[in-house]
């Protein structure tokens, strides 16, 4: 059989295209923080992981220029071999500093870093207790890994006990790996329970904090810092690619870990570096998340403004604590129509369907960021009533109560 067969009968994305829906791979003319051009229209963006609004800000735009002139666009090669740069060391010194940690590996892209640890790590007699709704570069790190995995219910520490319990005899080595927040849910992730089992059951504790890191904490230095708990991870994951307006990601521990990662890691060694103006855009970052606490006092009035108000219109936002906040729609196509329609509206967001949720939970993830003005999230506001009414989504108790049930049986809220 040709192995193409299934791409020619593939038909699900020509279905919703054609249906006028799509919502996907929208060509971006320009942007301005909080704000981009599609089509030749200004839209309100609220499908971005840009937290702190720092891709625009002239200090990071300026650090990426130099680093330009200084070491070009690209190192044309890998780390191991001809691409290691001297604000490469530097940035795992400073964010090793920064997080509290005794070393830093910063890799190419956050999904390397995931699927490169995690599969260099576990070994044959090994084991990895992974969060079901764990992100897609973990699975992957989980599938290329010699060892098993074993998945927990979604942030559900009784049944991670109960796995535990079953099965830990059985392996030599354990790590338990779980988001810091959950990135569609926007939701926590139970750490010091969690630190608790990996300490009574012999596992190492392994946390991604792709979505904390610039966010959760006094400085936006993670989970371990929000729960007061620094130390308690025995590695700390993260990407540039979200607070910290560039792309990249790495690992942090203990130096000895750190270590082996760089000499024994398949897609740290065979992958080109992180390309300079991306290295010097974090560093600049990392300098403003410490300098000027005014960004991610603003991300957080923001996110609760908008907590606050769309659960006053009567938005399910499944208990978000975080500047995710995910609206409960029900079914995919109406989450494709709604997202549309929010399109039409000037607003730009993303719908989350099957399988990355359960059938029948389809959602609207929307995110907010410290560059959003009054005057965009006021307005969208206003769309999210005007829609939510028309869709029956809000305004509708019979609605609204089938909406929770669905809340309180598949995500536990
Ligand atoms: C939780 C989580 N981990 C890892 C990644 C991968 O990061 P990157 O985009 O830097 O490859 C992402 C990005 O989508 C993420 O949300």
């Amino acid at each position: 059989m040709d192995i193409f067969l299934k791409c020619r009968e593939y038909e699900d994305a020509k279905r919703v295209q054609a249906a006028g829906v799509y919502p996907y791979f929208r060509p971006i003319e320009s942007t301005a923080g909080s704000t981009v051009v599609t089509h030749g229209k200004r839209r309100v963006m609220i499908g971005s992981n840009n937290y702190l609004g720092l891709t625009h800000h002239p200090r990071v735009q300026a650090a990426a220029k130099s680093a330009i002139d200084r070491f070009g666009t690209g190192c044309t090669g890998s780390r191991f071999l001809n691409g290691n740069l001297v604000i490469h060391e530097e940035l795992e010194q400073q964010l090793a500093r920064y997080l509290g940690k005794e070393s830093c590996l910063v890799f190419s892209t956050g999904f390397l870093s995931n699927q490169g640890a995690l599969s260099c790590l576990v070994g044959r007699n090994d084991v990895i207790y992974s969060d079901r709704e764990n992100h897609a570069s973990i699975i992957e790190g989980t599938r290329v890994a010699l060892g098993d995995t074993i998945k927990f219910r979604h942030n559900n520490m009784a049944d991670l006990e109960r796995v535990l319990i079953n099965t830990r005899q059985k392996y030599e080595g354990a790590l338990i790996v779980a988001d810091g927040v959950f990135s569609m849910s926007g939701d926590l992730f139970d750490f010091p329970k969690a630190v608790e089992l990996a300490k009574k059951y012999n596992c190492r504790m392994y946390v991604d904090d792709a979505h904390a890191l610039g966010v959760m904490g006094p400085k936006g230095q993670g989970t371990e810092h929000h729960f007061n708990m620094v130390g308690a991870s025995d590695l700390v994951m993260g990407t540039f690619s979200k607070s910290f307006a560039s792309i990249g990601g790495f690992v942090a521990g203990e130096v000895d870990v750190i270590e082996y990662i760089k000499h024994k890691c398949r897609p740290f060694i065979f992958s080109a570096a992180m390309p300079p103006p991306a290295v010097a855009t974090v560093l600049e970052c990392l300098k403003m998340v410490e300098e000027e606490p005014q960004h991610l006092a603003s991300l957080w009035k923001n996110a609760r403004k908008m907590k606050r108000e769309l659960a006053l219109l009567g938005y399910n936002t499944l208990g978000s604590k975080t500047p995710i906040i995910p609206l409960l729609i029900g079914d995919d196509f109406t989450a494709f129509a709604f997202t549309q329609k929010l399109y039409e509206h000037g607003v730009f967001a993303t719908p989350v369907v099957r399988p990355a949720v359960p059938d029948g939970c389809a959602l609207i993830r929307t995110s907010y960021m410290a560059s959003h003005t009054e005057s965009d999230l006021n307005y969208v506001l206003e769309v999210l009533e005007t829609l939510g009414k028309e869709f029956g989504i809000i305004g509708n108790q019979g609605r609204q109560e089938e909406l929770a049930a669905l809340a309180h049986t598949h995500f536990g809220v």
